[in-house]
């Protein structure tokens, strides 16, 4: 036994070399490595993306060689990425894919995981992505002969996004998870998102494994974040991992953590089978995708396999792990995160949350995830009206994609028929109009973002208010008492910014709830805010008034009872119901000004005056005139060819395209977009 156990650490030492020599690490040790992952019967090649397996002891999956059924429970490991805001999370889950050889080394395309055209071109994550890796590793204590190789563990890793706006996705991962890698910025120190990650890590039980990131930086000083994991979680400061995703530094000693520290998922493989459909999206070829848990039990290929919510069956066609791209492997089994493709064709028959089980079998309901609450509604139109269906097409498949958006029709007099859709936050709707414009081409006209209000009337009805327009304006039932929703705000800043900071929330109507230090430096708040005051423009001028330092985080809270009243925009005496807006009474009068200013610099001079003005009943608070003017495009075009001035004519005509005609008012698209940035 002893010598076993020297052995083992012989090998450990060696294995621990030959990772700590990441730093210096070729693409063709990358394979090297990949090559040691699998079982020693299987041997598989890397191409750029996909990896292609030849494996001799198929088992039972009929598929391609990849063989899972090696990783019981005990060998599985299934971890988030979590962190505040630009911390590293992405970054860090390139090095553990290069280093598992998920991926190759150098692959040219940083932030691998974040695959959307918006994830690019914004340089954040909005959609958690699972990876699964595969690595050797000798546990502690475990015994190991020379000749043999270190077991092989699966590791499914998922990065999450860091925007508040997002934190429905982090959730539904953390229910996929039982460990959770808590990264921390080692010059910026815990901030907003950080205490608003670890939390929802904490009350789903996880493993929490503080990694202090970034430490190659100058302004670098991992003790003081220690401290803070410290004070603020109560974590032990010598738990931590130090790192620096960017050169390697201090990866080695993440994996190890991720297999000595997180336990296996509980899940029983004789038992009748779970699964939990964690997110779904649409492809042109094989239809539904299904993200998945697999709880409890096997999910083969050619299973016939039934939603719990709606008894629907299906048979699954594909199912495989992400590696990092689609890889079937004919099965999945206990523990295992992958995807299930079964003919599923629209987010009513993927419902995120739903247990899947064999057809035959009546099993419990896994717990699912708390139902999404809808911070913001907005209208959405399409820009042209007879691209209705287009529109609608583009919405079922991206909401697919989306679990956390809400949508049903509506009908505008203005704008024609759309849909009111329900956001987490403003980040999250321009974040999916960006993407119904990037991934389906299809052009919008989006109004107002409003909160969801309660009305309360003399004749004692209440009701909900998502759309301002639908507010009863009616002169026998009188507004008796009206509530808004609230957040509890988290804010974390350098301390010299107290006084402004305080300032900034007493405006926007905050109650002052907590107030304390996180350390010599900095200050931290949580304020109960109405949630209209923080959702346009509040976490800008935070962050310009401490001159980018300080991390905001909310989450929701009751309604609360509040005064308010209905905003009008009129054009020409004729109410536009996609301008509507519902205000504070004390912010109306600023509001409304604001709103009519703005529209009069973007309404081009017409033919006619047009008159704008904001109304709150039939009392006008603020107009403005936009004098009348024909715009005549060919005044500069003297003479010359017929053709010329048809091209301008024409050019005229598409401009008009993009112009919504509001009773005999042409609006231009701008003008919806501009009144959405006022608060
Ligand atoms: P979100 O997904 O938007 O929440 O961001 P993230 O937490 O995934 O951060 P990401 O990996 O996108 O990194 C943010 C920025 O930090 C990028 O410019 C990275 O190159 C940089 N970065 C990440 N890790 C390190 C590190 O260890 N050192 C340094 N100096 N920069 C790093």
């Amino acid at each position: 036994m002893g010598s076993l156990n020297r052995a083992s650490k012989a090998l450990r030492s060696k294995y621990q070399v030959l990772l700590s020599g990441f730093s210096t690490f070729s693409p063709s040790s990358a394979i090297f490595e990949a090559n040691r992952t699998l079982d020693g019967s299987s041997s598989y090649y890397f191409g750029s993306q996909h990896a292609y397996y030849s494996n001799s002891r198929q088992g039972t999956s009929g598929d391609i060689g990849l063989d899972l059924s090696q990783y019981s429970p005990e060998r599985i490991r299934n971890f988030s990425i979590i962190a505040h805001i630009d911390h590293g999370k992405s970054t860090l889950a390139d090095r553990l894919l290069e280093l598992t050889g998920t991926i190759k080394r150098g692959h040219g395309q940083p932030q691998y995981l974040d695959k959307l055209q918006v994830e690019r071109e914004r340089g954040i994550t909005v959609k958690a992505q699972t990876a699964t890796m595969f690595h050797r590793h000798i546990c502690n204590g475990s015994d190991i002969t020379d000749s043999q190789e270190p077991p092989s563990f699966l590791l499914n890793l998922i990065d999450t996004p860091g925007h508040v706006d997002f934190n429905y996705e982090v959730s539904r991962s953390l229910a996929a998870c039982q460990g959770a890698l808590l990264v921390v910025d080692a010059a910026q120190g815990v901030q907003a998102q950080t205490v608003a990650n670890f939390y929802l890590a904490f009350e789903s039980n996880l493993t929490i494994i503080p990694i202090i990131n970034k430490i190659d930086q100058l302004t670098a000083d991992p003790d003081r974040v220690k401290a803070q994991l410290k004070t603020m979680f109560d974590l032990d400061p010598t738990d931590a991992i130090l790192t620096s995703a960017k050169t390697g530094q201090g990866l080695e000693h993440v994996l190890p953590a991720v297999i000595e520290r997180i336990p296996c998922p509980p899940g029983k493989i004789n038992s009748p089978l779970r699964v939990l459909l964690l997110d779904s999206y649409y492809d042109e070829y094989k239809g539904v995708i299904c993200h998945v848990a697999v709880v409890d039990g096997t999910l083969r290929k050619g299973d016939k396999i039934a939603s719990v919510a709606t008894r629907q069956v299906y048979e699954v066609s594909d199912v495989g792990i992400m590696h990092p791209e689609l890889t079937p492997t004919g099965m999945l089994l206990t523990g295992q995160v992958g995807y299930v493709v079964s003919g599923m064709r629209s987010t009513k028959e993927a419902r995120v949350g739903d247990t899947l089980c064999h057809a035959r079998s009546v099993v419990d309901p896994l717990p699912g995830f708390k139902p999404v609450r809808h911070m913001v509604f907005s209208g959405v139109y399409p820009a042209n009206g007879s691209d209705f269906e287009e529109l609608n097409h583009a919405i079922e498949r991206l909401t697919c994609n989306d679990a956390s958006v809400s949508v049903t029709k509506e009908t505008s007099a203005a704008l024609g028929i759309g849909f009111r859709c329900g956001f987490l936050g403003l980040l999250h709707m321009d974040v999916f109009h960006q993407r119904l414009e990037q991934e389906y081409g299809a052009q919008v006209i989006s109004t107002t973002p409003t909160v969801p209000y309660i009305f309360e009337f003399s004749d004692g009805s209440k009701v909900h208010v998502q759309n301002p327009a639908a507010l009863d304006s009616d002169p026998k039932k009188r507004v008796t008492k009206c509530w808004e929703p609230s957040v509890i705000a988290t804010i974390i800043f350098p301390s010299e910014y107290v006084g402004s900071v305080i300032t900034l929330c007493s405006e926007r109507r905050g109650e002052q709830l907590e107030y304390s230090f996180i350390d010599s430096q900095r200050a931290f708040m949580k304020y109960r805010m109405p949630l209209r005051e923080i959702v346009v423009d509040f976490y800008d001028e935070l962050k310009s008034m401490t001159s980018g330092y300080a991390s905001f985080d909310y989450e929701d809270a009751e309604y609360q009872v509040s005064d308010l009243v209905k905003l009008d925009i009129l054009l020409n005496g004729q109410p536009v119901d996609a301008m509507a807006t519902i205000a504070h009474k004390l912010k109306a009068q600023r509001l409304g000004r604001e709103m009519v200013d703005k529209l009069k610099k973007f309404i081009d001079r017409q033919m006619f005056e047009i008159t704008i003005q904001a109304a709150i009943g039939s009392k006008v608070i603020a107009r403005e005139t936009v004098p009348a003017m024909r715009k005549n495009v060919l005044a500069k075009c003297y003479g010359g060819d017929i053709t010329r001035k048809k091209k301008l004519l024409e050019k005229q005509k598409e401009g008009k395209k993009r112009m919504k005609l509001v009773g005999s008012v042409d609006i231009p698209q701008e003008a919806f977009h501009e009144l959405l940035k006022i608060s």
